[in-house]
């Protein structure tokens, strides 16, 4: 009896340390009437609950489980900073604002675009193709791929095998990629993180934990805006500082890149490059079909997570006729979004029949690890001794170059800031036209 009870009390203790533990146990109680599955210790709601709506978990915490000062993961890489770092006031942009790209440290990093020959175009006006009838003209020499899928040979755009699925997963670091990170744990799949510069400053310990475990983390944005749309110095703020904050962080400098919404053109291209970093987009088939979940959607409340996952079901079926991997938007910045990919989608791809193999993006495109960050990087090739002199000299990708911009569909994240508005026109294969609610729009700041 007594040592039942200190069995029980030991128990209770350890799960109150170990507020993952704790986080699952409680919602598998909360919703096992629910028809809810766990498995492998994480948590699996029923497809059809998982709507906008759907009852919330409680919140993982976000402490780093590796101490400052530890090994890298990698053979090569630098140790976590130690001390670790700490936010400090006034040091670093506000979050999820545009940036002020007149301060001297903004300055400092445009001469990294000296000696490159950056296009001059205009930026357009939101990155959308409706709304700027130009830039949509001028999208095959301006290689927009929003506005037709146009792409580089610099560019990532998909896995180079057959069968290989190249897994990311865009906005974070958040709360719930914790759960994310216990299943793909139990999977042993690398994923690479595209991650938003707001959101490493807000959660640090979140970021360390995703690079400790052996994941890829990657530039996104500091505010997720569409970077054609911003002159040469915003678009350098906004790489900047994601990239600096991200260094601070882990101690390592991506050398690659995300824009948000797919949205790159040969000015935002070379602009990464002259910084450094690689562009990677998601596949489009040449017929337009833009490997989008659309989980997003299910996020802003203008889908349910069935609609997401038939979608994601597409992609399967359209990634195996392709002579190549492939690689797939998706997000773990929303609760709602890491239900569907640890119960949905990830469990799709290592079912189906025949299986695909499951990787990070620089892991599948056979990118040293070493290569995907400055600190570690000895190869003098990557990213480019020197961009191409100009883009338009570069040759077209021989792939999803010839698309039309009706399967355009690149939107990345809803947020209150940026509206849920599809930007690259309407998503080929979801008839959705609803705007996102004021409630969603508030559920989702209140998310943030
Ligand atoms: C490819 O995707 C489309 C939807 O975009 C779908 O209708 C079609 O069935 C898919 N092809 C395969 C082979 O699954
Ligand atoms: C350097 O990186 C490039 C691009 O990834 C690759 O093609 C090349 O083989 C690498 N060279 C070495 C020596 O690793
Ligand atoms: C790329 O494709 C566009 C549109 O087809 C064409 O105008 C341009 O000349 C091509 N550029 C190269 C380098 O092949
Ligand atoms: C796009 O190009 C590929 C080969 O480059 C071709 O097979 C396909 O028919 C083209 N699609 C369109 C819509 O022109
Ligand atoms: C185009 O501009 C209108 C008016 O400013 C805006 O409401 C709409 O959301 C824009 N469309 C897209 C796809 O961004
Ligand atoms: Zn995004």
């Amino acid at each position: 009896m007594k040592t039942t009870a200190t069995l029980f009390s030991l128990l209770g203790l350890a799960f109150a340390h170990d507020s993952h533990h704790a986080h699952i146990a409680k919602r598998q109680s909360a919703a096992a009437a629910a028809g809810t599955q766990v498995v492998d210790g994480v948590t699996i709601p029923p497809l059809a609950s998982i709507t906008f709506g759907m009852p919330t978990a409680t919140t993982p915490a976000a402490t780093a489980t590796a101490t400052p000062g530890a090994a890298p993961p990698f053979s090569g890489g630098p140790k976590l900073p130690s001390p670790a770092w700490a936010f400090a006031q006034g040091q670093w942009p506000e979050m999820d604002k545009p940036i002020d790209s007149t301060s001297a440290q903004v300055q400092e990093w445009m001469k990294e675009l000296d000696g490159y020959d950056i296009p001059d175009f205009s930026p357009t006006v939101d990155g959308s193709c409706v709304n700027d009838t130009a830039a949509e003209a001028d999208a095959a020499k301006r290689g927009w791929w929003t506005c037709g899928g146009y792409t580089r040979d610099t560019d990532i755009v998909a896995c180079p095998d057959k069968m290989t699925w190249g897994v990311s997963f865009d906005d974070g670091p958040a709360p719930y990629s914790t759960v994310l990170l216990e299943y793909l744990k139990q999977k042993s799949v690398s994923a690479t993180f595209f991650v938003v510069g707001s959101r490493v400053i807000e959660y640090p310990g979140i970021l360390i934990n995703e690079y400790m475990a052996g994941h890829e983390i990657s530039v996104h944005t500091w505010s997720h805006p569409h970077l054609t749309s911003l002159t040469n110095a915003q678009i350098v703020a906004e790489l900047g500082w994601t990239r600096k904050a991200i260094q601070a962080v882990l101690g390592v400098t991506p050398t690659t890149m995300r824009p948000p919404y797919g949205d790159i053109d040969d000015r935002v291209r070379m602009i990464a490059l002259a910084m450094g970093l690689v562009p990677i987009i998601w596949t489009r088939t040449d017929d337009g079909h833009s490997f989008d979940t659309f989980d997003w959607m299910v996020a802003g409340g203008t889908v349910p997570g069935s609609t997401s996952f038939a979608e994601f079901q597409s992609i399967l079926g359209n990634a195996s006729t392709l002579n190549t991997g492939f690689a797939v938007l998706q997000h773990d910045l929303y609760e709602i979004t890491v239900d569907l990919a640890v119960g949905y989608t990830l469990n799709a791809a290592l079912t189906h029949n025949p299986p695909f193999t499951l990787e990070a993006v620089g892991k599948c495109s056979k990118i040293p690890t070493t290569n995907l960050y400055v600190e570690s990087n000895t190869n003098k090739t990557f990213p480019f001794p020197a961009p191409p002199k100009s883009m338009a000299s570069g040759s077209n990708s021989s792939s999803s170059a010839n698309s039309t911009s009706s399967g355009s569909s690149s939107n990345g994240k809803v947020s209150s800031q940026q509206g849920a508005s599809g930007t690259g026109g309407a998503p080929r294969s979801l008839a959705l036209s609803l705007p996102l609610g004021a409630a969603a729009l508030l559920a989702l700041a209140a998310l943030l």
